[in-house]
Order: C-alpha cells, then sequence, then structure tokens
C-alpha cells in the first residue's frame, strides 16, 4: 500500500518506518526543512532503539522517503496519517491548529475520484476526526466545480498510538491491541489490510466508533498517570510511616488486579504526553461540565513530586546552597530516550540555580536537548563520573541502565560530602548503608551514615 505520513516526529518517524518494514510504500511530510534534509540524507533525527537500523534499510529499499511537499506525499497514496503535534493551548485544552490546518490543505488537495483513508495517530479530544471532515470538506468547497464534493472521496478514522518512547519500534512492532475508530466498511477493510502484519500473535484490532477511540488514548494516559500518581502518594506515606515503598509495591503488584507495572515511585512523570493529555482531558471535562477531580489531583501530586528531593537536599545542607556544586545522573524524563520534555532533571536544576548552587550533568543521550535549554549555566560532562568531579553529592534523576551498578569506590573517592540524593530508587538501602554514604531516595528511610 501507499502511505503518507504528515509529521515525521516520534510518533510519524517510528509510524512511517515501521510500515516501511512490512512493505508498504511509505512518503512522510514535514514542515522542518531542516529535518527533512537530514532524513533524506540518511540522518536518523532522534534516538530510539532499534530505529536507525530499520530506517536506513528501508531508505536504502526505496521503501521509505522525506519531502516537504504535502501534495507530493498524498499523491497516489490512499492511506494518510496525520502525526502531528496536539501541544496545550493557553487553557490546557489540546491546540488543534496543526491538524486542522494540515486538514484545510487536504481539503484543497484530494480529488474526488481519488478515495484515501486519512487517519488520526494525534492524541485529539472527542470531536476531532468530526472537525477535521468538516474543515476538509468546508476547503474543497472552495476549489472544486460546482455540483463536485469530496463526500465519498474519503473517510477520517481515529487511530490513537500507544507507542512508548525508548521501546516504540518494539511497541509499534508487536502492539498490544490496536484501536480503530470508524463506522466506515471501506476504511475498516483498509485499516484491517494495513495491520494484520502488526498482530499475527493474535493481539486484538478493537473497531470502535471514532468518539470512543478518542476518548480511550486519554483514559489509557490519564489512568497510568493516576497509577504513578498514587504510588508517589504511598511513597510520601511510607516516609512518614518507616514502612518501606518497595516492599508495599512488591505486596500490591503480585495482585493481579493491580499488575506490577507502572507501581515504580520516583520523582514525578514527565515527557511530551502524560503532562499534556491529563490536562486536555480536565479541560475536556471541563467543556462538558464534569468536575474530574481525580485528574486535579493528579497534576498537584505530580507538580509536587517533581520536587521531591529538593527539601531533602536543603535539609542536608541546612537549607543553604549557595557555592555548593551537584552532578546529576539523568535528564531524559525516562531512560533510553532523548526526550527532555517536562523532565523532572529539569525542574531540580532550575531549583538548584535558583538556590546559588552549580551543576554538572551527564546523560547518555538528552545532552544536546538539555544544552538547547540551559546553554552554559550548567555545566555537560563526558561521562558519569566526570560529572562528579568537584561535585558536592549526586542526585539521579532518570534510571538508565547504565547507572544502576556504578563504581561506588569512584563515586564516593569523587563526593566531596558523600551524598546521593536518588529519585529513581537505583540502589539498595543496605548497601548505601556498607558503602558509608548519605542515601536518600523515594518512599524508603534514609540512610544517614557519614564516611566524611
Ligand atoms: N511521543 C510519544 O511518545 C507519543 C505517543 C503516542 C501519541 N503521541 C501523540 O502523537 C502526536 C505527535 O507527537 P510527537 O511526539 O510525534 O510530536 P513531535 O513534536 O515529535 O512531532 C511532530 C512533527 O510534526 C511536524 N509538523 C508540524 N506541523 C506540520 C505540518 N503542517 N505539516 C507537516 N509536519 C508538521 C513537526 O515539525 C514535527 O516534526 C501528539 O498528538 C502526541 O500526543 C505521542
Amino acid at each position: 500500500m501507499k502511505i503518507a505520513v504528515v509529521g515525521t516526529g516520534y510518533v510519524g518517524l517510528v509510524t512511517g518506518t515501521c510500515f516501511a518494514e512490512t512493505g508498504n510504500i511509505v512518503t512522510c511530510v514535514d514542515i522542518d526543512q531542516e529535518k527533512i534534509k537530514k532524513l533524506s540524507s540518511g540522518q536518523i533525527t532522534m534516538y530510539e532503539p532499534g530505529l536507525e537500523n530499520l530506517f536506513l534499510r528501508n531508505q536504502k529499499e526505496g521503501r521509505l522517503m522525506f519531502t516537504q511537499s504535502l501534495s507530493d506525499a498524498i499523491n497516489g497514496a490512499e492511506i494518510i496519517f496525520l502525526a502531528l503535534p496536539t501541544p496545550p493551548g493557553e487553557d490546557g485544552a489540546a491546540d488543534l491548529k496543526y491538524i486542522l490546518g494540515v486538514a484545510e490543505d487536504l481539503g484543497k488537495l484530494i480529488k474526488p475520484t481519488d478515495y484515501k483513508v486519512i487517519i488520526d495517530k494525534s492524541t485529539v479530544p472527542v470531536g476531532t476526526a468530526e472537525k477535521v471532515k468538516n474543515v476538509i470538506l468546508q476547503s474543497s468547497a472552495k476549489v472544486l466545480d460546482v455540483g463536485k464534493n469530496l463526500s465519498n472521496a474519503f473517510d477520517v478514522v481515529s487511530n490513537p498510538e500507544f507507542l512508548r518512547e525508548g521501546v516504540a519500534v518494539e511497541d509499534f512492532m508487536k502492539p498490544d491491541r490496536v484501536v480503530i475508530g470508524t463506522k466506515s466498511p471501506r476504511a475498516i477493510k483498509i485499516m484491517n489490510e494495513l495491520y494484520a502484519p502488526f498482530v499475527r500473535q493474535g493481539n486484538p484490532i478493537i473497531f470502535m466508533d471514532e468518539q470512543s477511540a478518542e476518548l480511550t488514548k486519554y483514559a489509557a494516559n490519564a489512568f497510568l498517570a493516576v497509577k504513578i500518581s498514587f504510588m508517589n502518594e504511598i511513597a510520601q506515606m511510607c516516609e512518614r510511616l518507616g514502612a518501606d515503598v518497595d516492599m508495599v509495591r512488591k505486596g500490591i503488584g503480585s495482585d493481579e488486579r493491580i499488575g506490577k507495572r507502572f507501581l515504580f515511585p520516583g520523582i514525578g512523570y514527565g515527557g511530551s504526553c502524560f503532562p499534556k493529555d491529563v490536562q486536555a482531558l480536565a479541560k475536556s471535562a471541563d467543556e462538558v461540565d464534569y468536575d474530574f477531580q481525580i485528574l486535579d489531583a493528579v497534576m498537584k501530586v505530580n507538580k509536587e513530586q517533581k520536587l521531591h528531593l529538593i527539601p531533602k537536599i536543603n535539609s542536608f545542607y541546612s537549607n543553604n546552597l549557595s557555592g555548593k556544586h551537584f552532578a546529576i545522573w539523568g535528564l531524559a524524563f525516562k531512560p533510553n530516550t532523548d526526550d527532555v520534555r517536562e523532565a523532572p532533571a529539569f525542574v531540580i536544576i532550575d531549583e538548584l540555580l535558583n538556590a546559588g548552587a552549580t551543576v554538572s550533568v551527564f546523560d547518555p543521550e538528552a545532552m544536546k536537548n538539555t544544552e538547547y535549554v540551559y546553554g552554559n549555566k550548567i555545566t555537560f560532562a563526558q561521562n558519569q563520573y566526570d560529572a562528579l568531579r568537584n561535585a558536592d553529592a549526586l542526585i539521579i534523576a532518570t534510571e538508565w541502565n547504565e547507572f544502576r551498578t556504578p563504581d561506588f569506590e569512584k563515586i564516593s573517592a569523587a563526593l566531596k560530602s558523600n551524598a546521593i540524593f536518588d529519585g529513581r530508587n537505583l540502589f539498595e538501602n543496605s548497601q548505601m548503608e556498607n558503602l558509608g554514604f548519605h542515601y536518600e531516595s523515594v518512599g524508603r528511610k534514609a540512610i544517614t551514615t557519614l564516611r566524611k
């Protein structure tokens, strides 16, 4: 099948590459000239495990192309994916200007005799498929001859994306489920064919109406944000009551109704999805006069959780961070990505700089994206140990695997205060106690042994 993917960011590039991998001819289009230039010349524009190989192979085989022209991209393509940004507007609602702008352009390009399925992969509020359809019809009416229209020339389908950054290729190639919102038999047939190679193990393609598909995506992300925030609140209780959140996590996670995943406490969720999607769902609720109380609590809990380590650090240094130097390991909002959008590490950096401290950072993939934000306000280290040079303490903000079993001798020798503030609970308390660190984490007893 011939496919156009509009928007070549995280979702668009993974979508385009994975559909090319199953033999389709894919053209990805983006308005970002630099991005298209790089991709066209075989340079990948983001870090995502496993993606580069697929990208290079399919590009070489002529199944994956890049262009800046929407018209070229959709020419001959029966399938058009929209993988466009839906950032929060000023009021917190999803801003649909990118999606509706492209819908307007599509209305002028689609021909009445040339059927297309337009598939919305972006995360959008309920009613967006209907809006896209209306904008296309209205825009086409401006260019079509009298008596002609596009009413039988296209269907708009909602196909929310559930991939997780860091394991996006795996998630896309073997999805737990594919959700498709459409009532059009023609679109259903095409979507079934398109996704068949991805569900060979028997995972379901769930067909539903457009509205339910649109809400499913928000419900999924909001539920996960609730789960994380709930555990973060349990961690707060553990610290106050002397319980150990790791034990509580294992104790509840073995209950099948609860499940083991998404129960790890930490310094809050970030990224390009959960924060904006929780906010957008709350706004959608407002618009239909429903007070979605859990969501307000989740947003509040998460904002506070990002600051969780700060009072601990302040207290350790008697509320005087001026002149102190901190090493931070981990900048990306989670491991295996270079995405720093809404990253908890940035909240910590801001707090430390405001308090008069200085900061050295290291992240295996997110250094460049962090440099765009902080420039020379912080020091960018060559590796995780280089970040420790002249540092008073180490702060861990992202749970990269390579931070899990570090050389503690090296850490101890470098740190002036021998203190580690761990926002991701990477190490065991007993181990830290034996090694003589001052060690504070999330939802567990503080280890206050001091060797220096
Ligand atoms: N990133 C994720 O993990 C993830 C997962 C599931 C769903 N989503 C949703 O998917 C959507 C896209 O997210 P993303 O992370 O890929 O965004 P992104 O910002 O990484 O990429 C969006 C791309 O669209 C391009 N673009 C903007 N206007 C355009 C236009 N008129 N024509 C062509 N290209 C245009 C931008 O230049 C950018 O490259 C959002 O709604 C997001 O919520 C994201």
